[in-house]
């Protein structure tokens, strides 16, 4: 039956998303899939449930998108759909409940706070980075492509940096300052894909960095030993399983240099797939297309 590809939406990673969903959609017409795009914020929702789609390709990133709402939306309409369910989406869009959920189950999290918008008074800036080693990273916590994310060591750029993630979300983690090497894994079919570690000159991985930087370096193979890169794939899948994800996605880790221990960041349920995106890259290592990929997406589809 006919696919729609939904991309685009309302979310801050709006732009990512149209750059996603327009090389899904020109991927699965390669394959002679019969593929249409929808997107939520000009052609509105009606359009994906009037035209007799059958199946969607949810090639939408961030809020309104990633986490939940559209997936419950499409359930009521019965139209099955790529990736994770409504419960979590809307866990994994939640940098915060994902660290809990994970901590109980004793994956490995950096230490973090919440915090909410508002005012931040310096002395109680002062206090959250006196527990957290004095330096974070602070993130929107529903947020993606680092989108209202800065670092911080000092009580006024703390103020500062939760001031500028407050623009994005009303709650405000912040994440002890992991000093080491940044990887990622991506997952298909339930399954770990070769890891990529992911070198920048930024202060970290920034928007920029992922969209637009010419000196940005991906390694896959990441030059792990096979004991280590197993090691990951072990902690990925469970990171993945442990929160009811299905299909497809992305975890993303640092490794603490001092310690080596593994960090879990987050699991992206519908990561980008644009020409610098990472599970592409994955794929292609381990020989899959990036048409192969968008149709092996496609399956995790179940009605
Ligand atoms: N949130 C972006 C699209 C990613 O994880 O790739
Ligand atoms: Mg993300």
């Amino acid at each position: 039956g006919k696919v729609a590809v939904v991309y685009g939406g309302f979310s801050a990673e709006r732009e990512i998303s149209l750059i996603s969903g327009n090389a899904v959609h020109k991927a699965l017409i390669d394959a002679g899939v019969d593929a249409h795009k929808v997107d939520p914020k000009e052609d509105g929702l009606n359009a994906i449930t009037e035209q007799g789609f059958h199946r969607v390709w949810n090639a939408l990133h961030g809020r309104g998108g990633e986490d939940g709402v559209i997936q419950g939306f499409l359930e009521l309409n019965n139209i099955s759909y790529t990736g994770s369910g409504v419960m979590a989406s809307a866990i994994t869009m939640d940098k915060l409940r994902t660290k809990l959920l994970w901590s109980a189950q004793n994956l490995p999290v950096a230490k973090h706070r919440m915090v909410r918008t508002g005012e931040l008074a310096l002395d109680e800036a002062q206090d959250l980075l006196s527990e957290l080693n004095g330096c974070v990273m602070v993130k929107p916590i529903r947020e993606g492509s680092s989108v209202g994310m800065a670092r911080a060591d000092s009580p006024e750029l703390l103020q500062q940096a939760v001031a500028e993630a407050s623009k994005f979300d009303d709650e405000i983690m912040l994440e002890q300052w992991i000093k080491g090497e940044e990887y990622t894994v991506a997952i298909l079919n339930g399954k770990a894909l070769p890891s990529i570690r992911v070198m920048t000159p930024h202060t970290f991985y920034d928007f920029k960095a992922k969209y637009n930087s010419k000196t940005t370096e991906y390694h896959c193979p990441s030059g792990l030993s096979a004991n280590e890169e197993a090691e990951l794939a072990v902690i990925s899948e469970k990171a993945f399983r442990s929160l009811d994800c299905f299909g497809w996605g992305r975890v993303d880790f640092m490794r603490d240099t001092t310690t080596s221990e593994w960090l879990l960041l987050e699991v992206n349920t519908v990561p980008g797939m644009t020409e610098s995106s990472l599970v592409p890259k994955a794929a292609k290592v381990k020989g899959i297309s990036f048409k192969e990929l968008v149709l092996k997406v496609l399956d995790t589809s179940v009605a």
